[in-house]
């Protein structure tokens, strides 16, 4: 399973990056909005930037929400690297745009997948990516990863090339039940990523294995 990191904080790209475990970035509107990036020419430098720490692929969203204002924003965001992905908003005119850059060659990834049926319009549409909500489903009592093996089992049945790209993770019992119903890949924030390596019982042992060593190395009494 692909590990990408949920962020347009650049420490935080540079951390994950380094722990060499990283194989892309997802942004979106919010998380730019956060880190206050604003305004075309500083959103465009912000995804250059990014770019040239992470050797995978970035997914960058249209704010546009009109198909011609969509297709216009995303060629430009395509523009800036070979690894940006074109994140699309699962909407009638999304779907337009989708099938468009696939014809162009144009990679995308649809955004505030909420369905099984969504899912499958965007990968007929030709979709690279699609992005189910697994904690919002929660958030509303609804099983976010139920929704996941659906898409899984979907698009493992029709041969669909479309990765599922589990998103809205948010804590690393999602990231083991993503992998265990098969997501290609899960997007997190590196807090929920870093929570995976912690173990009391690794702590306690490696606390008990530097103690032993310390003693042994101590002079014997004679
Ligand atoms: C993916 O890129 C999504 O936009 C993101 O994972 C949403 O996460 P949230 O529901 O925690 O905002």
């Amino acid at each position: 399973m692909k590990f990408f990191i949920d962020t347009a904080n650049l420490a935080d790209i540079r951390e994950a990056q380094d722990m060499g475990i990283l194989d892309g970035v997802t942004t979106n509107p919010s998380l730019m909005a956060k880190e206050g990036i604003t305004g075309k020419d500083n959103v465009m430098r912000h995804y250059k930037q990014i770019c040239e720490i992470v050797e995978g692929d970035i997914s960058a969203e249209v704010i546009s929400v009109k198909y011609d204002e969509m297709i216009k924003e995303g060629e430009e965001l395509a523009d800036l690297d070979e690894n940006i992905v074109v994140k699309v908003p699962m909407t009638a005119d999304g779907i337009k745009a989708i099938k468009y850059f696939s014809e162009k060659g144009i990679r995308t990834n649809c955004t505030l997948i909420f369905s099984a049926g969504q899912a499958l319009v965007a990968a007929k549409a030709g979709a690279s990516y699609v992005s189910p909500f697994v904690g919002r489903l929660d958030d509303i009592s609804t099983d976010g990863m139920a929704l996941i093996e659906q898409i899984v089992t979907i698009f493992t049945n029709y041969g669909y090339t479309t990765e599922v790209l589990a998103a809205s993770v948010r804590h690393p019992m999602h990231i083991i039940q993503c992998a265990e119903v098969g997501a290609d890949v899960m997007t997190a924030p590196l807090s929920v990523i870093k929570a995976l390596l912690n173990h009391p019982l690794t702590d306690s042992g490696l606390a008990k294995f530097l103690a032993d060593h310390e003693k042994a190395a101590l002079p014997v009494k004679q």
